[in-house]
């Protein structure tokens, strides 16, 4: 059992996890997206963080920033990571919690006179929440070695291309094959994140283990009208792409709604009307749909159905409609020996802990195509996320560093090799 002071963990955590927030787009809120200078800004930031803990730090292709603490032995590597990329106007814990709670963890063992027989390597992914890029998940993939290269050619609101941001941003696109791990020399991926949700806050718990990461369909759709006087033009005689897109949104919702067994949400989260005039008929009208299921069969089912409706309300309508789907990750179990073994790790620390599922999608549904994974889930206030008003207790952060200790020095290498 270690003895850590939690309050202490906790505070260098919010300190670590200030500090990171000060990094943005914007200066009134929290704006961090993918091969921006602000990725670099911040990645040079953990970078530095990782050489103080004595970390040996490495970017790879995409930008992704390791620290690796080596073993005593050469057997394979314990990862622990998350991302420090952002959504727009974001809270500043999700994601950047788990890659400074790696780095707070690596730095407690290497000073430790126990130092593990296995390397523990941190990770800072610059690519979980697809904020500046259709495609998202992309620095995990390439980790994973599950990079589709067709990604390259996606572009952001201002038609720049991965590839050319890439370029941009000093990397070398024929170098990410090689940021690929190779299985054999990782045990296992563990992503220490916040909850984004009400349960543990309801359950008067710091911790959670996950047991389960929902799968996610993203898809685009573009509804195609004809402009038009929005004075001159008679209702009956109008092909208005924002009315149409409004009746198909309101399908999308009702097959969500319908879906509730199947713990079912979908969410319309991006719209661009073409001109976006207030007296002109909408020509066109661009939306992204995000949905998720812990089903996946009963999800790619509401996805063609949501496809089958609003083309039959398109042609009632005149209107043309496109889909691009963006997304298909399906739901993933955490690995079962490691939900135990997270689950003593905090007993161990004195804390109480439940199982449950997560409605968000993370990182470790990447690296699990990599290797064993699984995830700590630490209480946040009102289970608010992807909001500027985020907070987790330093106290609950300071626990799950010292689980996250305790986990190292009691990992299995031999149960994972
Ligand atoms: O959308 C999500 O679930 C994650 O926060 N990117
Ligand atoms: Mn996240
Ligand atoms: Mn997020």
């Amino acid at each position: 059992m270690v003895s850590l002071d939690i309050e202490a963990l906790g505070a260098r955590a919010e300190a670590m996890i200030g500090e990171l927030s000060a990094i943005s787009a914007e200066p009134t809120r929290l704006v961090r997206l993918f091969l921006s200078p602000e990725h670099r800004r911040a990645s040079d930031l953990v970078a530095r963080w990782m050489s103080e803990a004595k970390l040996e730090v490495f970017e790879d292709a995409l930008g992704t920033v390791r620290g690796k603490l080596k073993g005593y032995d050469r057997g394979p590597t314990l990862l622990i990571g998350s991302h420090i990329d952002t959504v727009i106007d974001a809270g500043k814990y999700d994601g950047t919690l788990g890659v400074v709670a790696g780095i707070i963890a690596a730095e407690h063992i290497g000073r430790s006179c126990r130092r593990p027989p296995f390397n523990v390597e941190v990770v800072a992914f610059g690519d979980e929440e697809g904020s500046r890029f259709p495609s998202t998940l992309n620095a995990s993939a390439a980790c994973a070695g599950a990079f589709a290269p067709a990604a390259l050619e996606s572009c952001d609101r201002d038609g720049i291309t991965i590839a050319a941001a890439l370029k941009a941003y000093g990397k070398d696109a024929d170098l990410i094959a090689s940021a690929a791990y190779k299985p054999d020399d990782i045990a296992a991926y563990i992503e220490v994140h916040i909850e984004q949700g009400p349960v543990l806050e309801a359950e008067n718990l710091s911790l959670g283990v996950v047991t389960a990461i929902v799968g996610q369909s993203r898809e685009r759709v573009r509804v195609g009208g004809e402009a038009g006087h929005a004075g001159t033009v008679p209702m009956a005689l109008r092909r208005d792409a924002m009315t149409g897109a409004a009746e198909i949104i309101g399908e999308i919702e009702r097959i969500a709604r319908k879906n509730f067994e199947a713990a079912m949400v979908a969410t319309v989260g991006s719209m661009a009307v073409y001109p976006g005039a207030v007296n002109i008929i909408p020509s066109a009208v661009e939306f992204t749909v995000d949905l998720r299921s812990i089903n996946d069969a009963v999800r790619r089912a509401a996805i063609a159905e949501m496809k089958a409706v609003a083309c039959r309300i398109a042609q009632r309508r005149r209107l043309s409609i496109e889909f691009e789907s963006l997304l298909d990750i399906q739901t993933v179990a955490c690995e079962a020996s490691l939900q135990e073994r997270l689950s003593r790790s905090i007993e161990a620390i004195g804390c109480r802990s439940i199982r449950l599922p997560s409605g968000a999608i993370h990182d470790a549904q990447m690296m699990a195509q990599l290797c064993p994974s699984a995830m700590l889930f630490v209480r946040c206030r009102n289970g608010i996320s992807h909001n500027p008003s985020e907070y987790a207790d330093p106290r609950d952060m300071g626990r799950a560093i010292a689980a996250l200790v305790q986990f190292i020095l009691e990992f299995d290498l031999k149960a994972h090799q």
